[in-house]
């Protein structure tokens, strides 16, 4: 496997593996990489012929400079790890070969990002499509991979690739978790043992929600209720938004319909965490 860090070293890699007839799969991740970013890797490595990773943390999306700092990185256990679960070349840009001197375009996906994360995170979705364009402009994939964790970042770029005619086929797949529940992500390496017991929680919410809904209950108020009602069990967790949604539009529904999508964001201690559920 190789590490790139340039752009012209990454389409020269990838047109090679092009002209050998490879389909091209790409994961886009800021690295720190764990089972639910390997299991896409595994996954693009069995789908497609070539798989490129990108690991990049990407200031733009960043709406703290407290949490780009404290970002975990790791880039030579992550590349380690990116090849044992089968990727061709890791990019693993700077900031400014992404972000030249004078970069002033943004891509901005405008309703599906207007509430939950994008209320909470001013600008973030504007840096997480402007830098997926990008990195799909360099990379050129035939199929990207994300993962259902991040719900509302993975339909805003679906609305992207439609919306600007990008040739890419996206597939979003399932949450990969802790055996307690808790859904794996980067950050976690930033909670207390203590903490990182309690983050469950948010699990345990969700999974509350989805059987109150399989049980036909259809006040979504009447559930969102009970769902907090479980975090409050955690003194050192609390809610920032807590919501049950129309998969398709993120809108939030009144009367529960299936499928329904459960989406929670909620700081253990100072870490900031978001899970989702969906419902059949
Ligand atoms: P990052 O948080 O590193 O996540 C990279 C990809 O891994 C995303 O598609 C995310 O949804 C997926 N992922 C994270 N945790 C997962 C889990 N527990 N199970 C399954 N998939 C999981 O998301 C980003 O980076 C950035 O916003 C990015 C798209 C790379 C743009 O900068």
């Amino acid at each position: 496997m190789k590490i790139v860090r340039n752009t012209a070293d990454l389409r020269r890699l990838v047109k090679a593996a092009k002209r050998r007839g490879k389909k091209i799969g790409f994961v886009p991740t800021m690295g720190a990489l764990h089972e639910g970013h390997l299991s896409l890797i595994r996954r693009a490595r069995q789908e497609t012929g070539w798989v490129v990773v990108s690991i990049f943390v990407n200031p733009i999306q960043f709406n703290r400079s407290s949490d780009l700092r404290s970002y975990p990185r790791a880039l030579a256990a992550d590349a380690r790890l990116a090849a044992s679960a089968g990727a061709n070349l890791v990019f693993a840009p700077s900031a400014g070969e992404i972000y030249p001197p004078g970069f002033q375009t943004y891509v901005e996906v405008t309703q599906l990002t207007r509430r939950w994360e994008g209320e909470h995170r001013p600008g973030h979705f504007r840096g997480v499509t402007t830098v997926v364009a990008k990195l799909f402009n360099l990379v050129q994939p035939d199929v990207a991979y994300f993962g259902q964790k991040d719900a509302q970042q993975a339909r805003a770029v679906r609305q992207m690739i439609d919306d600007l005619g990008f040739d890419v086929r996206l597939k979003v797949l399932p949450t990969v978790r802790e055996p307690g529940g808790l859904a794996m992500s980067s950050r976690n390496a930033l909670l207390s043992p203590d903490e990182r017991r309690g983050a469950k929680i948010l699990f345990e919410s969700l999974h509350e929600g989805k059987r109150l809904i399989q049980l036909n209950l259809r006040r979504g108020n009447g559930i969102l209720r009970r769902m907090r009602a479980v975090i409050q069990k955690v003194p050192s967790a609390r809610v920032e938004y807590i919501a049950i949604v129309d998969p398709e539009t993120l809108e939030p529904v009144r009367r529960v319909k299936r499928p329904a999508l459960l989406l929670l964001a909620a700081r253990v201690g100072k870490t900031r965490l978001i899970d989702c559920m969906e419902v059949h």
